[in-house]
C-alpha cells in the first residue's frame, strides 16, 4: 500500500498536490518541521525526531501494507515544495472497511491558507471513491481549533471524549475522538442498518457528499 497515487488541486496562483516523495525528500519534515514543538505539540510526541528516526520512518512507511501515505506539496511557477503529509492508518478490510486519518503541515507558515481544509477533501474522496473504506476516525486534542475545524468541514462528528489524555501547554487535555462516514446508500445502509442516524450524523453527510462532489469536479488524477 504505503503511497497514495497523485491528486492535484487549484489553488489560486498555485497548485497543492497530494503525491509521494523520496526517502531524501522527507527530511524536509523535520528540519525544522517537527523538531518544533509548535508543530508537534497537538501530536502527542515529545521528542524531536532527526534523520535516522526519519529514515526509520520511511523505511516502515514504504512497506507498510495497512497504511497509505501522500506528501502534501505546493507547486508554484515551476517550484515544488513538500510541506507535510497525511496519511490513512490501520486501513482495515474486513466486516467494515476503516482507517485512521491524520495530518501534518510541518511549516507554519502554510498555515491557515485553507491547505488543511483542501487536502481532507482530497483524501476523504480517495478513502471512499477509490478505496471503497465505510468509515475514517480521527483524534484531536482539545484547543487545536484548526484541525477541528477542517474536520467538521468535511464531515467528521464528535463520537466520544476521552478526558485527561494528555499534558499540553501545562494543562492536562481532552481529545475528541471522530469519524466520518462514506455516505453513499450502500455505505450508509450497512452502517446504520435498522437503526435512526443520529441529527449530527444527517448533517455531516450533507457536509461530506459535497465534499466528494467537489473532488469529482476539481480533482486532477
Ligand atoms: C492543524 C493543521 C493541520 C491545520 O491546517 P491548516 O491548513 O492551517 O488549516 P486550514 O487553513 O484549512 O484551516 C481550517 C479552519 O481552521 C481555521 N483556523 C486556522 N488557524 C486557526 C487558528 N489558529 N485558530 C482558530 N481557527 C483557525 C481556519 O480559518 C479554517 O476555518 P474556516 O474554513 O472556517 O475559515 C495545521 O495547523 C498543522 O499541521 N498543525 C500541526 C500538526 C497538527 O496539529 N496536526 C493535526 C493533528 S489532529
Amino acid at each position: 500500500m504505503a503511497f497514495g497515487a497523485i491528486m492535484s488541486i487549484p489553488d489560486g496562483e498555485r497548485t497543492i498536490s497530494l503525491a509521494p516523495f523520496t526517502r531524501e525528500e522527507s527530511l524536509e519534515f523535520i528540519s525544522p518541521g517537527m523538531q518544533q514543538l509548535k508543530v508537534t505539540k497537538y501530536l502527542s510526541r515529545h521528542t524531536a525526531p532527526v534523520q535516522d528516526d526519519e529514515y526509520e520512518w520511511y523505511d516502515k512507511v514504504r512497506k507498510a501494507s495497512d497504511q497509505i501515505v501522500w506528501g502534501i506539496w505546493i507547486e508554484k511557477d515551476g517550484t515544488r515544495e513538500l510541506i507535510g503529509n497525511t496519511t490513512l492508518l490501520g486501513v482495515t478490510y474486513s466486516h467494515t472497511n476503516q482507517a485512521t486519518s491524520g495530518i501534518q503541515i510541518n511549516k507554519p507558515e502554510y498555515w491557515g491558507q485553507g491547505i488543511a481544509s483542501l487536502a481532507h477533501k482530497a483524501r476523504t474522496w480517495y478513502a471512499f471513491e477509490v478505496m471503497g473504506l465505510h468509515r475514517i476516525k480521527s483524534a484531536v486534542i482539545q484547543g487545536n481549533i484548526a484541525s477541528l475545524k477542517a474536520l467538521e468541514k468535511v464531515g467528521y462528528t464528535h463520537v466520544y471524549t476521552e478526558r485527561n489524555d494528555v499534558f499540553v501547554d501545562g494543562v492536562l487535555r481532552h481529545t475528541d475522538k471522530l469519524e466520518l462516514l462514506n455516505p453513499s446508500e450502500l455505505s450508509w445502509q450497512l452502517w446504520w442498518g435498522d437503526e435512526t442516524p443520529t441529527e449530527a450524523a444527517v448533517s455531516a453527510r450533507v457536509r461530506t457528499q459535497e465534499a466528494l462532489k467537489w473532488a469529482r469536479n476539481t480533482l486532477d488524477v
